[in-house]
């Protein structure tokens, strides 16, 4: 590399890093296993409040249910799972933060999200920040996210922030077709979804330097307790 890509490459990853809110990924992962989801529908809305913010922002949807169940030749480095895995993780490993969107299902969270957590180790989640969206057509939704703060942190250490959304009744809200929004409900939860996501951006900021110092990680404390 010559001495000029050299810098160019420093300052880009300076820039990334920095807190001019550059370059900055978000990936907004859609818990959802239905294809044509609220959950997705969500998703898409996040982006593009995301983007707007000059956010670059992907989604990954659990929608067909794109990753196998975890079973233990994953430890083994099985070539099967690295095909499967070493791409989502080079886009998990390269943002900055997250947001997870998860539908209620039978008061839980789906299998296919829970699954997703056990995948990932220091590389993707770790010391990153969340913000959770919880989706239900009902007036559900309180129970996925105490179920995401209570499990599926532990060993991939995301970092869920304190605010949180719940979308109840969402069929009515976040619709192309503004005809079948119910106006109020619909402009309180796309101000309340922007006001939280310029909050994910600021611990995203934030939090850059903390996954930057030395000592976050400990072989001989892989797990967490
Ligand atoms: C298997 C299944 C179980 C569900 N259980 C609940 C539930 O316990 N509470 C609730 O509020 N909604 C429940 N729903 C309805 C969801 O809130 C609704 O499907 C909503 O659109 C969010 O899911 P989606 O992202 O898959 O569309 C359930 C839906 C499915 C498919």
């Amino acid at each position: 590399m010559s001495g000029f890509s050299f810098l160019a490459v420093l300052l880009l990853k300076y820039l990334a890093k920095s807190d001019l809110g550059l370059f900055m990924q978000i990936t907004i992962i859609s818990g959802s296993h239905r294809h044509h989801s609220e959950s997705e529908k969500v998703a898409k809305h996040v982006q593009t409040v995301l983007t707007a913010r000059g956010i670059h922002a992907e989604i990954f949807s659990l929608a067909g249910n794109p990753l196998p169940l975890w079973d233990e030749s994953i430890w083994d480095n099985n070539p099967a799972w690295n095909q499967i895995l070493a791409p989502l993780s080079v886009q998990l490993a390269a943002s900055d933060a997250f947001v997870i969107i998860t539908p209620e299902w039978h008061g839980q969270v789906p299998a296919g999200l829970k699954n997703f957590f056990l995948l990932w180790g220091q590389n993707e989640l770790a010391h990153k920040p969340a913000l959770i969206i919880a989706v239900s057509s009902s007036t559900g939704g309180a129970y996925p996210v105490a179920e995401l703060r209570m499990s599926s942190y532990k060993n991939n250490r995301i970092c869920y922030l304190p605010e949180h959304i719940i979308i109840r009744q969402v069929t009515n809200v976040l619709n192309e077709d503004a005809s079948t929004n119910d106006p109020t409900t619909d402009t309180y939860y796309r101000k309340r979804i922007d006001w939280a996501l310029g909050i994910l951006e600021r611990y995203a900021q934030a939090l850059a330097p903390v996954r930057a110092a030395d000592g976050l990680f400990n072989e001989e404390f892989r797990n967490g307790m």
